[in-house]
């Protein structure tokens, strides 16, 4: 089942709960949290404490919660992922070059009841996958460089998305594959083709006053016929 994933770093940060609220209403699967750190990448956002407080936000309007999606754009990793375990997030990613040991990382993320993803970054190889595979809920391919929102969708990860769907089937372990940046209406589809099944989109939903009309418009992309194979 396909997922849609909001990512707040482009809602308006000064209202983040009424946006939260909103974009659940208009059909959020997933909550995106992006944590930049000014260390691991040129940008800084929001913390812990902002996801504790969004936390109570993230419900649909029947009640039913939503899951907090917390991408740690930061270096060192545990700390914050400790804090933002007991802040309430649901899912946390990490960039395996941005901790010294992945395995104890992951293992620490699960065992404070969290899902835990691998980030992999445009240039970065996906090697370490083979190795931790059984410890990985999610695989997170980015499709822009982290640390902006708004940037162009990079082609190559389309190529990685199939090579991660690959491993992930003949795995065959329950773990998402999901695609990070520059994911627009326009381009859904392809990646959903690739064999993406969780999609964040940042400016595309943010960017538009109505919120429920662009994710009902993906979808329907994710919803049409697949494409002939050329
Ligand atoms: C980029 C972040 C993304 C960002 C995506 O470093 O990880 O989640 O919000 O934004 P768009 O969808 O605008 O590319
Ligand atoms: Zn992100």
């Amino acid at each position: 089942m396909y997922r849609i994933a909001p990512s707040i770093l482009s809602a308006d940060f000064a209202r983040l709960g009424e946006e939260v609220r909103d974009v659940i209403a208009a059909g959020a699967d997933w909550i995106h949290f992006d944590v930049m750190d000014n260390h691991y990448v040129p940008n800084l956002t929001i913390g812990p404490a902002v996801a504790q407080a969004l936390k109570p936000h993230c419900r649909k309007p029947d009640g039913t919660p939503v899951p907090l999606d917390v991408h740690l754009m930061v270096q060192p990793v545990d700390a914050l992922a400790t804090a933002f375990a007991d802040a309430g997030a649901d899912l946390i990613s990490f960039h395996p070059d941005a901790s010294t040991h992945v395995d104890r990382t992951l293992q620490l993320i699960r065992a404070r009841g969290c899902q835990a993803g691998l980030v992999f970054n445009p240039a970065a190889p996906i090697d370490v996958l083979e190795w931790v595979l059984d410890k990985v809920d999610l695989v997170l391919i980015m499709s822009v460089n982290p640390g902006f929102g708004g940037q162009s969708f990079i082609d190559s990860a389309l190529r990685k998305i199939e090579q991660v769907r690959r491993l992930i089937d003949a795995s065959g372990r329950d773990i998402r594959l999901e695609v990070d940046g520059g994911i627009k209406t326009d381009n859904i589809r392809r990646v959903a083709d690739a064999g993406a099944d969780t999609f964040v989109a940042g400016s595309a939903i943010f960017g538009q006053g109505d919120y429920r009309r662009v994710i009902a418009a993906m979808r329907a992309e994710l919803a049409a016929p697949r494409a002939r194979a050329a």
